[in-house]
């Protein structure tokens, strides 16, 4: 399993939602660990599975301001709130790499997603986990964070991560 770079279609299109009577624990299971293994190796601070060519709607989220360095694993999630504040922060993608991209984004969100058990979560995410769980859930919903480039724009980053996966 390895990392997909744009624009590769997997990127452009919308996962499907995990049904918990399709899918066994010890898949879901296998499949966090999978990311959550990506994610470290890359270095990156959050991963959608369609990034590593896996078409379900989960992704993982690294936690700075958990006690020991964990990582959050969402199955469907979806933003039910969003504050007023914005923020603005210079993103990464695994999927775009050499690229960086000033995105504004909501400062405060409460997503709802379910855990390997098919519990429903609700969580309150602030500042760059924030940012980080909504850029994930765009990438499951077939949405990057250069979607509002005009064609121009998206012809270079392409060129640009092309020479920088040739190097
Ligand atoms: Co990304």
């Amino acid at each position: 399993m390895s990392i997909i770079y744009y624009p590769n279609k997997s990127l452009l299109s919308k996962t499907e939602e995990i049904n918990f009577n399709e899918v066994s624990k010890q898949q879901l299971l296998d499949w966090k660990s999978l990311m959550i293994e990506e994610m470290i190796k890359l270095e990156g601070i959050g991963l959608a599975a369609n990034q590593i060519g896996i078409n379900k709607k989960m992704c993982v989220v690294y936690l700075p301001s958990s006690t020991n360095n964990e990582s959050l694993f969402l199955i469907n999630p979806k933003i039910i709130r969003a504050g007023k504040d914005s923020i603005i922060y210079k993103e990464g993608c695994l999927s775009f790499p050499s690229i960086q991209v000033d995105k504004k984004r909501n400062k405060i969100v409460t997503v709802q997603f379910e855990n390997e058990d098919g519990e429903i979560i609700e969580r309150v995410f602030k500042g760059i986990e924030s940012v980080c769980v909504q850029h994930e859930i765009d990438h499951l919903n077939g949405i990057t964070f250069i979607d509002d480039f005009n064609e121009q724009d998206k012809e270079a980053v392409i060129e640009k991560i092309e020479k920088f996966v040739q190097s």
